[in-house]
C-alpha cells in the first residue's frame, strides 16, 4: 500500500472526480428535453418518499431528503439498507415511492430491501450505475445514473450522477403539480460550468489537504443537507487515507462530541447562509476551550472564520452542495497522495459488499 511504485498523484479516483462535469452535462442532455421537461419515467402520485441504500448512496439519500422535504413539502425518509431490512413493519401506500440507490445494483443489503418492498406490494423505483443489474431487473420503475464505468473502489463520480438523478426526480414531481420548475432547470443547466470551477481551484484544495494531513484527529461538521456531505467527506477521507475522520451535524457536536477536540486535532466547518450565525458562535466556543485548527468550506464569500478558507463559489444551495461534496473528494484525494496511500487499492475494501 506505501508502495512507492503506486503513482498516487494520478489516481484513476482522481480522473474520476475530474469527469463529473461532463457526467452532468451528460446526464442534462439524456434527461431534460428541449423545452426544459425533465423526461424521466416516474409514477407522479407521491405523497411520501422512502430510500434504502448503503454508503456513499446512502449519503447520497441523506444529501437529498431534505430536499425533497422542501421543495416537495412531503415526506422522506431513508435508512441504510442494512439497517431496513431489520425493520418489523413498513408503511406501504400506493402513494409510497420506495426509492434503491446502488451505484453497481448488486449490493446485497440494498437488494434484500428491494425484495422485502416487493413482497409488501410497494412501488419501487431504483437510481443505478449497472443497466441490467439485480437491482435494476427487480425494479418498477429505472433510472440509469449514467456516470459511465466507476472504477475506483472510492465512489465519487457515480454519487454525483445519483444526486442529480435525485434532483430530477423531485424537479419532476414539482412540474406534476403544476408547480414552476423553470428556475431550478435553469440551475442545473449551468452545474457542469460551476463544478468546472471547483476543480480548477484545486490548488487552492491541496493547501487545505496538506494543513489536515498533519492531524489524526479530524472532524468534519454541517447542518441539515451539509451533515451527510460531512459523512460523505469523512467516508472519502477514512476509505482513502485510514485516518479516523468523525462527523457530526454542528449543534450536536457541542453536546459532550466537543471532548474530542484539542490543539491537536483539526476542524472542518462546512458553512452556507443558513447556519452561518450557530456554526460561527460555535465555532467562537469551540476556539475558546479547545483552540483546534479550522478550515472553512463555505458559499459566503469572505466567510474568514477559519485558519484557512474554502469559497466554494456560488450562493445558490443546489450548486453549492455539489460543490462541497467534490471539494470534500479532492481533499481527500489528496490526503492519500500526500501520505502515499494509493486511493485506488484501499486495504481490505471491495468495490462490491455481496453477502
Ligand atoms: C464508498 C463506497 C461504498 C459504496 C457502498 C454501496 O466510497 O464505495 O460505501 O458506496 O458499498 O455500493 P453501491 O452504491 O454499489 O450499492
Amino acid at each position: 500500500m506505501d508502495n512507492p511504485e503506486n503513482n498516487v498523484s494520478n489516481s484513476i479516483m482522481l480522473k474520476e472526480i475530474f469527469e463529473q462535469p461532463a457526467v452532468v452535462k451528460n446526464l442534462i442532455n439524456r434527461c431534460i428535453n428541449s423545452e426544459d421537461v425533465v423526461t424521466l419515467n416516474l409514477p407522479l402520485n407521491i405523497n411520501n418518499i422512502v430510500i434504502s441504500a448503503s454508503g456513499s448512496s446512502y449519503n447520497c439519500a441523506a444529501i437529498a431528503a431534505p430536499l425533497f422535504r422542501e421543495m416537495l413539502c412531503i415526506p422522506c425518509e431513508y435508512e441504510y439498507s442494512s439497517e431496513f431490512i431489520l425493520q418489523k413493519n413498513y408503511f406501504v401506500t400506493p402513494e409510497t415511492l420506495f426509492i434503491f440507490i446502488s451505484q453497481s445494483g448488486e449490493t446485497s443489503d440494498t437488494l434484500h430491501a428491494i425484495k422485502k418492498i416487493k413482497e409488501l406490494g410497494g412501488k419501487t423505483l431504483c437510481i443505478t450505475n449497472a443497466e441490467n443489474s439485480t437491482l435494476w431487473n427487480l425494479s418498477d420503475y429505472r433510472i440509469l445514473s449514467d456516470a459511465g464505468e466507476e472504477k475506483s473502489i472510492a465512489s465519487t463520480k457515480a454519487l454525483c450522477a445519483q444526486l442529480f438523478c435525485l434532483i430530477l426526480i423531485i424537479l419532476k414531481i414539482k412540474f406534476s403539480k403544476a408547480q414552476s420548475i423553470e428556475r431550478e432547470i435553469h440551475a442545473l443547466k449551468r452545474l457542469p460550468l460551476y463544478l468546472e470551477r471547483i476543480i480548477g481551484d484545486f490548488d487552492r484544495i491541496k493547501t487545505a489537504a496538506k494543513m489536515i494531513s498533519k492531524y489524526r484527529n479530524i472532524v468534519i461538521l454541517g447542518n441539515k443537507t451539509y451533515y451527510p456531505v460531512a459523512k460523505e467527506g469523512a467516508l472519502k477521507i477514512k476509505e482513502t487515507s485510514y485516518l479516523n475522520v468523525a462527523a457530526y451535524p454542528f449543534g450536536e457536536f457541542m453536546h459532550g462530541h466537543v471532548a474530542v477536540l484539542n490543539e491537536k486535532a483539526i476542524v472542518i466547518a462546512i458553512i452556507d447562509d443558513e447556519n452561518e450565525i450557530s456554526a460561527k458562535r460555535n465555532l467562537q466556543k469551540i476556539r475558546d476551550d479547545y483552540n483546534p485548527q479550522i478550515i472553512c468550506i463555505s458559499s459566503i464569500k469572505d466567510v474568514d472564520c477559519g485558519d484557512y478558507n474554502i469559497y466554494i463559489k456560488t450562493g445558490k444551495k443546489i450548486k453549492a452542495i455539489f460543490g462541497a461534496l467534490i471539494t470534500l473528494q479532492l481533499i481527500a484525494c489528496e490526503i492519500a497522495a500526500i501520505l502515499k496511500k494509493n486511493p485506488d487499492k484501499p486495504k481490505g475494501l471491495k468495490k462490491v459488499v455481496r453477502d
